[in-house]
């Protein structure tokens, strides 16, 4: 519920209050548990400490319009042909409600031109979710926008403020990261144009006391896959303030007279329920209001780590045969299908079908695959080209680059300039082509192995703005096709995990988090992939678990799907060369994850316990009614005779009676999450898997 009295807003969700004061400089008053806003006033208006403090309250300013004064982050700075001034004036309110969302519009409009800005609450009470943005227009003469954030939020006073991130890289992302923040700013960002591997654009803030089970936590995400920003900022006046939008960095925007642009949605909620249900309740949310629809997701086979390049028909049915008959559903073809991609070298951008690899076109392979009761996928990564293609030799000029240099070279391959039309119409078309041609296929996945770099068309006023209108094409693009091809589903990938974000996921099904696939090395990514994205969202393959050639490891064949299963489960591994033996083994494992899949892509997660702080590693996944539940669990890093610690359920109904698989009597909840499971695990590389079903 969202009410509105003098200048005092107070936004009531399921469990939270969003307080703030309004006015001209809306500023935060609170933000946590559920109270009465309306009483809270105008309590914590502090107006001036000095001269050099003249308004404390900007310090906690919702939306920072750049009037000539500011200490922290600001989200809009402008530049007009004569004055950097913004002179914003709060216009008044709107509520709107849709469903299950409710929405705040605060109208501003700067004194002496007619731009406007619309400052926008999306709130989802049942989650205790707000998503923040602004959308500009400008009526008057042209302005470059400089500075251009979603928004801010202030998070109590606290005696200590502790952020947890996700920071990685390739082959090694989403590794969390505790750190305590003290004066000054501290900011994670992207610069290369993608979301990145190197931080992934959330936060989440307590008081250095919560945990899995219990304390405050406020936390945010944002949704945009280019460069990006989020600051948290803590000033000596018992401020903390975190800033989230697109990158400052190189980045300049025109806004013409008729003109509009709508910020990405930095999404912030809160719970006192710590980082468990801080992550159960995202999951919930994005399941809800980000996936582009619900669906159960198929197990599928990827023959990227078993064929690489060398994609042919006949390999591929072989492929094919095999993982039909281990239960897959869904046989995807990954690179090297088209042009003369037969290396990383060559072929990027020419999207035929490769007449050597597929004689008579993919029709034969796709309808073998379908013969054998499997639906068909494909891999392509439209934004990319390698110079030596027919693409590029024709087109030359579509990459971006500046002048009279040539541009740099990452996995071969340049970028495409995704701002000129020609080039997404390119996209579009040869996209229409192939999923028109083929209605069989009902699988994308999407790759982008390339950080944006040579970010330039040869116009220094305007090239500031390709960063921005790379993403907006990309998103226009993901857009048509999902209406043009609703049957279609979309995998978004990055070179494993560099565009994972609430922004591609409103288009996106699922993502392919790293292509790192060791099954242990999973187990963390998977992890901090699982604090802020639903499990539906994360694909996991069982593979031969090596990474090119550096390094090939030996997990069970257990050990490996007990991980892949945590998520979207796929298979990778070279499968032709598995014994019957093996061969069963994985059906058997497929067969189980199809019994188990809807727990765990619709559950409710709970991590059990951590490879950070214990040599156990378990993760629990609750049915809805918690009548049924299954943990992962893993043991690493035996020493000193210890005994395997015991696991811990969370999620049951105390009262209900469970049969957890394998033991005699049945117990109680309660029994079971106080009193344990013995973990039952040996040396390093063990793993089990235990399943829970109320009985009465
Ligand atoms: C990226 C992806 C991989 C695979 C290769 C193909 O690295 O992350 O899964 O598709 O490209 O070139």
């Amino acid at each position: 519920m969202i009410t509105v009295q003098d200048h005092l807003f107070v936004i009531e969700t399921k469990n939270t209050s969003y307080v703030f004061g309004g006015g001209d400089v809306p500023f935060g008053i609170y933000w946590g548990k559920k109270l009465h806003g309306e009483e809270l006033g105008m309590f914590y208006t502090r107006d001036c400490h000095s001269s050099f403090d003249p308004n404390l309250s900007r310090n906690r300013e919702e939306y920072g319009f750049w009037d000539s004064y500011s200490v922290l982050e600001s989200c809009l700075k402008v530049n007009y042909q004569n004055t950097r001034q913004l002179d914003m004036r709060f216009q008044g309110h709107e509520i709107h409600s849709h469903g299950e969302k409710e929405e705040l519009v605060l109208h501003f409009r700067n004194s002496f031109t007619p731009l406007e800005a619309d400052v926008i609450y999306e709130v989802y009470p049942e989650y205790d979710m707000i998503g923040r943005s602004m959308y500009l227009k400008n009526e008057g003469e042209p302005v470059e926008i400089e500075i251009l954030k979603s928004g801010s939020v202030s998070i109590p006073p606290l005696d200590r403020y502790r952020i947890r991130y996700l920071k990685g890289k390739w082959a090694g992302e989403s590794q969390i990261n505790d750190q305590f923040l003290t004066g000054g700013a501290f900011t994670i960002q992207s610069r290369t144009g993608n979301t990145g591997a190197h931080f992934n654009l959330a936060f989440a803030l307590d008081d250095g006391t919560a945990d899995e089970e219990g304390g405050r936590v406020w936390f945010g995400l944002l949704g945009y896959s280019g460069n990006w920003q989020i600051t948290l900022e803590r000033t000596s006046f018992q401020d903390m303030k975190v800033t989230a939008g697109i990158s400052s960095f190189d980045f300049s925007y025109f806004l013409n007279q008729g003109e509009s642009i709508r910020t990405p949605v930095f999404t912030v909620g809160f719970t006192d329920g710590g980082y468990g249900e801080m992550s159960r309740k995202l999951h919930a949310f994005e399941i809800r209001h980000i996936l582009p629809q619900k669906k159960t997701g198929r197990v599928l086979y990827n023959s990227w780590e078993a064929t690489a390049f060398n994609v042919r028909v006949e390999s591929q049915k072989k492929l094919a045969e095999r993982a039909a008959g281990m239960g897959v559903e869904l046989f995807v073809i990954d690179d090297g299908w088209f042009g003369q991609r037969n290396s990383d070298h060559a072929g990027l951008g020419d999207w035929y079908v490769n007449p050597e690899k597929f004689p008579e076109g993919l029709g034969e392979l796709i309808r073998y695959v379908k013969g054998l009761g499997m639906d068909f996928g494909i891999w392509v990564e439209p934004e990319s080209v390698n110079p030596d293609s027919d693409l590029y030799r024709a087109h030359p000029d579509w990459v971006y680059r500046f002048p009279g240099r040539e541009p740099l070279e990452a996995r071969n391959q340049y970028t495409l300039n995704l701002s000129l039309p020609q080039v997404k119409e390119y996209i579009l078309d040869f996209m229409t082509r192939l999923l028109g041609e083929n209605p069989d296929i009902t699988f994308v996945k999407w790759d982008m192995n390339k950080t944006l770099t040579d970010v330039g068309a040869g116009d220094t006023r305007t090239d500031k703005a390709l960063w921005y209108g790379h993403v907006r094409s990309l998103y226009e693009i993901w857009e048509k096709l999902r209406e043009r091809f609703p049957h279609v589903e979309f995998e978004t990938c990055s070179g494993g995990g560099s565009r994972v974000d609430l922004g591609i996921l409103r288009y996106a099904d699922q993502c392919w988090p790293s292509d790192n696939t060791d099954a242990y090395s999973r187990l963390s990514i998977q992890e901090g992939f699982s604090l802020f994205y639903a499990p539906r969202i994360m694909t996991a393959w069982v593979t031969d678990a090596s990474l090119g050639d550096r390094k090939k490891y030996e997990r069970p064949i257990s050990y490996r799907f007990h991980s892949a299963m945590m998520g979207m489960l796929g298979i990778g591994a070279d499968i032709s060369r598995l014994s019957e033996e093996e061969l069963a083994q994985f059906a058997q494992y497929i067969a189980l994850y199809k019994e188990l899949r809807e727990v765990i892509q619709y559950g409710k997660q709970y991590r059990l316990s951590s490879l950070r702080t214990s040599p156990l590693h378990a993760v629990e996944y609750v049915g809805e009614d918690g009548g049924e539940a299954v943990i992962f669990a893993f043991y690493q890093g035996y020493r000193y005779e210890a005994a395997c610690p015991r696991i811990y359920p969370r999620g049951l109904a105390a009262d209900g009676v469970y049969q957890v698989e394998g033991q005699e009597a049945p117990l109680h909840g309660d029994t079971l999450m106080y009193g344990g499971i013995e973990g039952n695990m040996g040396g390093d590389f063990d793993s089990r898997l235990i399943r829970l079903k109320r009985i009465s």
